[in-house]
């Protein structure tokens, strides 16, 4: 028996069509495969390769670079919150740390007792003039506080109404935030 649905499996065989470099289907599929399965198992990511006539090396290796995807399950609401330099002297270290609190987790990928909430720490997305910001699924959100990470928190708590937000309005004089940050990045192991 497959891990993917025959529909789904259908849909990613459609997709190198609508790109010049077929190899380019990839990541919008594994992307089809994680949201069918919450996360890539291997038997997903060798279907994925099959149906995309694909090396499943190369599929993997997309998989395991791009903090995207995930190998194994996460919360039903994921936060990548960017460390890198900018969020990082703005404040990011603070926001991760209140974020563990607040979801009840130590550890990146950790998923909270009610299966709600996980998150890890990722390079760049590049809205650093809107750090320290993060990715909560598939929305952005910028000038994060603590404040903003427990309304976050409870909206998807269904305990307040979802306001949701892709580009943030910019302050006087400011540009506004990139509509299509980059697509998270996992973070590289400190040098031992
Ligand atoms: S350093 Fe965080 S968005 Fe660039």
């Amino acid at each position: 028996m497959s891990a993917l649905s025959a529909h789904i499996l259908e849909e990613i065989r459609e997709l190198p069509a609508k790109y010049p470099q077929p190899r380019s289907a990839v990541m919008p599929a594994l992307d089809l495969a994680q949201e069918e399965l919450g996360h890539l198992t291997p038997e997903a990511m060798s279907e994925v390769a099959a149906a995309l006539e694909l090396d499943a090396g190369y599929v993997e290796g997309v998989a395991t670079f791009y903090t995207l995807f995930h190998l194994a399950p996460v919360g039903k609401h994921h936060f990548y919150v960017c460390t890198n330099l900018s969020c990082a002297l703005r404040g990011s270290a603070e926001i991760v740390d209140h974020l563990k609190k607040s979801i009840g987790v130590t550890e990146p990928d950790e998923v909270s007792k009610d299966g709600m909430f996980s998150y890890e720490e990722v390079e760049c997305l590049g809205a650093c003039e809107f750090a320290p910001m993060m990715r909560l699924d598939h929305r952005f959100h910028y000038d994060l506080t603590p404040e903003k990470i427990d309304t976050l928190i409870s909206e998807k708590r269904g305990l307040l109404p979802a306001s949701g937000e892709v580009a943030a309005k910019p302050p006087e004089g400011r540009p506004a935030p990139p509509r299509k940050p980059r697509t998270p990045r996992k973070k590289k192991a400190p040098d031992a």
